[in-house]
């Protein structure tokens, strides 16, 4: 699929105003109604950084992310250092419009997570991506994109590959 460009990843701020004719199944309402009511919140705590995702025709979807660390017992085949934790950016939430989904807007957020760790990486080391599997159609999108299922069903994006180039 053709990665279609995003124009920009806009931190939220006092005047992000989410939904505005944003649409949406009720099947992901729990997840809007995070970047609604919680999302600024956590981020003023600085727990989470959230983003609108736009393009020309305006929003097209809205990413949470923040940072956790793994226990590499439940990785396959961890590489034995001396330490048990790995760090990671947790994809906390991620939701297209309704209507602009299936157009690599999704693929293109998971790209740009890729290059913040790219950017950080000579000040702060992150190894992972990870995310839980929310349903099976997220779970087909975050697989398709190079996650691997753990046995707790938390989804895992190795970035060492990534990193060395
Ligand atoms: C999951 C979600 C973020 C994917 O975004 P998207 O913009 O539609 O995904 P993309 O267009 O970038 O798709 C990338 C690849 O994943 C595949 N894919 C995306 N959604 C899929 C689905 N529901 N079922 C199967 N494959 C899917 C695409 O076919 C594409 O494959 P390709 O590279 O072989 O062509 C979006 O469907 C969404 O907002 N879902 C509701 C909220 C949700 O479940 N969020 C995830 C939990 S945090």
């Amino acid at each position: 699929m053709e990665n279609k460009k995003i124009l920009g990843f806009l931190p939220f701020n006092d005047e992000t105003a989410v939904g505005v004719d944003f649409k949406y199944k009720q099947e992901d309402e729990e997840i809007l109604n995070f970047f609604k009511n919680k999302a600024l919140k956590c981020q003023r705590e600085h727990v989470s950084r959230c983003f609108e995702l736009k393009e020309s025709e305006g929003i097209v979807g809205y990413l949470a992310l923040s940072l956790c660390s793994i226990n590499a017992r439940k990785l396959k085949n961890p590489k034995n250092i001396g330490l048990f934790e790995r760090p990671a950016i947790r994809i906390g939430q991620l939701i297209i419009d309704e209507t602009k989904r299936g157009q690599g807007y999704g693929k293109c957020a998971i790209n740009f997570v890729i290059s913040i760790v790219r950017m950080m990486k000579w000040y702060l080391p992150c190894r992972l991506l990870v995310v839980d599997a929310l349903n099976e159609k997220a779970q087909t999108f975050y697989e398709k994109a190079g996650f691997q299922m753990m046995e707790d069903r938390t989804l895992v994006f190795d970035l060492a590959p990534m990193l060395k180039q």
